[in-house]
């Protein structure tokens, strides 16, 4: 969501967190900020509303320098978008912090705070935490001690990165429920909520965990953990090559990402399929004992990745014979749930650091399924580290708010999962597995034929530049993929989309058609295409404009009104995965057209790690 930079070196760090913070900004971005322990031996910040070039700006009209600061982005939670709500927050001019995640007795501190003489000058969260911290160093003279005392009054959620001008030789960070990873250099160490930020300074890192504390100087770390012991902490060498924080010859990430797709499926089916079936070992060493005992699944996960949860419910049931339920994380995490016996547990997330997903984990914990399992893009969050079992998609890291390659290759992982199920459990018929495992392989060149549809796309997309809403129809495992290419649509064209399944629009929705509202359906060839059919006359009836993905053996034709697309034919059960591609190009076209900020769309983050 926000991001956080810091460095203690020997040479001016203001540089370095700058680009650190370019490359978090895709993450949130309403304002940004840098405070430095200038040479002269001040405390000194500049702080913007926008994007961090705005800061870059103020930076070069009035320059930093030093070699110890801290550095954030911002995605407003408390307090609207303003320079004087952006981090890093003072106490006097002696304390700076930066922070990210919400700091929920914020209210009762600060009048406690001002109470004792402390004048507030944002509408944060955050502030309350520099004031404290200032009024703990009144007793706890150092600055590690002070933040450890500090912290234990904090409820909620935060990475914390903390300087003082009196204690200049070291960077303080405190990490609960928001991720903080320490870059180490030679001689030189620095702090990021994402090693994407670090990774032009160093490729070895220390991941802090839930309660950690850590005093960082330029030639040594010390951490502590929740109960206040020092800890060592394993160092993990980071060896992705860089390149995925550059568009190449893209215009957009997402553009990029989008074209990604044939590569990262095939990475993600790598060393995980055997001649005829799913390697169920994919998922851990303990996968196929547990596997064996599922009697059902409970999936849960947020936007993007919770339509790909309602796919893989049409698979289990469909292809593995098991019952599955689906929910959205943050209801999940406050109902009462009841558990099946014999549940498993799973989550789906690209970044693993979604806080409600996170939350429903760990309440997963305390009510009994059998274990759980986390479908996740990132290997060092921490969905993945505090799941039992885990199956990393290789996305690579997206840069583009609207998630493209972390959705395919979930399903991807998903469908590994249906067949692992079916195996074990002995309810998938080898030679439907056999088959699927040939047409898995077959996926990523598929997937190149629907991306070979790029330019048709790009013209389709004219017919959506003036218009404000978009109905979008499928059916069964299709209908997700309608809703997902509803969401693609709203989030960077702030086009009005809705998805239904195309059986229900004569229960309502079909009052909105008439020729100002275009309706998108995915049509393959498969049995529910006789009934698709009939929802299309219907529409086609009230005036309405179609715009059809459609199998080429479907029987949908051009006509007046109607604008077919042919898509290649492939098998049905991966066909949600392919006519997603065609989706994600529409939606990027028409934000294209409409001129909108398509890597970062207006008011949102990529990784939610608040409520
Ligand atoms: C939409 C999008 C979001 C995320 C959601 C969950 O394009 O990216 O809806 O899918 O915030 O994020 P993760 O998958 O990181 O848990």
């Amino acid at each position: 969501m926000c991001g956080i930079v810091g460095a203690i070196a020997e040479r001016n760090i203001t540089a370095i967190l700058v680009e650190g913070l370019k490359r978090l900004e895709y993450r949130g971005y309403d304002s940004a900020g840098v405070a430095v322990f200038t040479n002269d031996g001040d405390l000194d910040r500049r702080r913007r509303v926008g994007k961090v070039a705005g800061l870059d700006q103020a930076l070069a009209e009035q320059p930093l320098a030093g070699r110890l600061g801290i550095a954030h982005t911002r995605w407003a939670t408390h307090g609207a978008p303003s320079e004087h709500n952006a981090h890093p927050h003072f106490s006097g001019d002696q304390l700076a912090v930066v922070h990210n995640g919400i700091i929920e007795n914020y209210e009762a501190l600060r009048e406690q705070l001002k109470g004792l003489g402390y004048v507030f000058t944002s509408d944060t969260d955050t502030e309350v935490i520099v004031h404290l911290l200032h009024h703990k160093l009144k007793t706890d003279t150092d600055l590690a001690d002070a933040l450890k005392s500090a912290v234990a009054e904090l409820h909620g959620a935060y990475g914390l990165a903390v300087i003082s001008a009196s204690q200049p030789d070291r960077l303080l960070a405190a990490r609960s429920g928001s991720p903080l990873v320490i870059g180490l250099g030679l001689g030189e160490n620095f702090l990021a909520s994402d090693q994407l930020a670090l990774r032009q300074v160093t490729d070895r890192f220390i991941y802090l965990e839930e309660g950690d504390i850590a005093e960082i100087r330029r030639d040594s770390v010390q951490i502590w953990d929740q109960q206040g012991c020092a800890v060592q902490r394993e160092q993990v060498q980071y060896h992705e090559g860089a390149e995925a924080a550059d568009k190449g010859e893209y215009r957009h990430f997402m553009l990029k990402e989008i074209h990604e797709q044939p590569k990262v499926v095939q990475r993600t089916l790598e060393g995980r399929l055997g001649t005829d079936h799913v390697l169920v070992n994919a998922f851990g060493p303990r996968a196929a004992e547990l596997f064996a005992k599922v009697r059902n699944v409970q999936i849960v996960a947020c936007g993007t990745s919770y339509h790909a949860g309602m796919v893989a419910r049409y698979w289990l049931e469909d292809l593995a014979g098991i019952p599955c339920q689906i929910e959205v994380a943050s209801e999940f995490r406050y109902r009462k749930v009841v558990v099946q016996p014999d549940t498993l547990f799973v989550t789906i997330s690209q970044s693993g650091e979604t806080a409600d997903t996170l939350a429903a984990l760990r309440n997963a914990k305390e009510l009994g399924y059998l274990t759980s399992l986390a479908i996740c893009n990132v290997g060092t969050s921490s969905l993945v580290r505090e799941s039992d079992l885990t199956l990393l998609t290789q996305a690579g890291p997206e840069i583009g708010v609207a998630s493209t390659k972390a959705f395919t290759t979930q399903l991807v992982g998903l469908m590994l999962l249906t067949l692992s199920l079916g195996q074990v459990r002995g309810t998938l018929d080898a030679g439907v597995e056999a088959h699927l495992v040939e047409e898995l392989r077959r996926l990523p060149t598929r997937l190149g034929e629907a991306l070979a549809m790029d330019k048709t796309v790009e013209k389709v997309a004219e017919l959506f530049a003036e218009k404000h809403h978009t109905l979008f129809l499928g059916r069964g495992a299709q209908y997700p993929v309608a809703m997902e290419g509803s969401l693609k649509l709203k989030e960077i064209s702030y086009i009005h989309a809705e998805a239904y399944p195309a059986g229900e629009l004569k229960h309502g929705p079909l009052a909105l058609v008439d020729s100002d509202m275009p309706v998108v359906t995915v049509a393959p060839n498969n049995e529910l295409v006789e009934k698709l059919k009939s929802n299309l006359q219907e529409v086609r009836a009230r005036g309405g404009e179609l715009i059809v993905f459609a199998d080429r053996e479907a029987g949908i034709d051009n006509g007046v009104g109607t604008h077919v697309v042919a898509m290649p034919h492939i098998d049905d059960s991966l066909a949600p995965i392919l006519y997603t591609i065609p989706l994600q190009l529409l939606s990027y076209y028409v934000a294209v057209l409409k001129g909108t900020d398509v890597d970062q769309p207006r008011n949102l983050a990529k990784s939610v790690t608040v409520e």
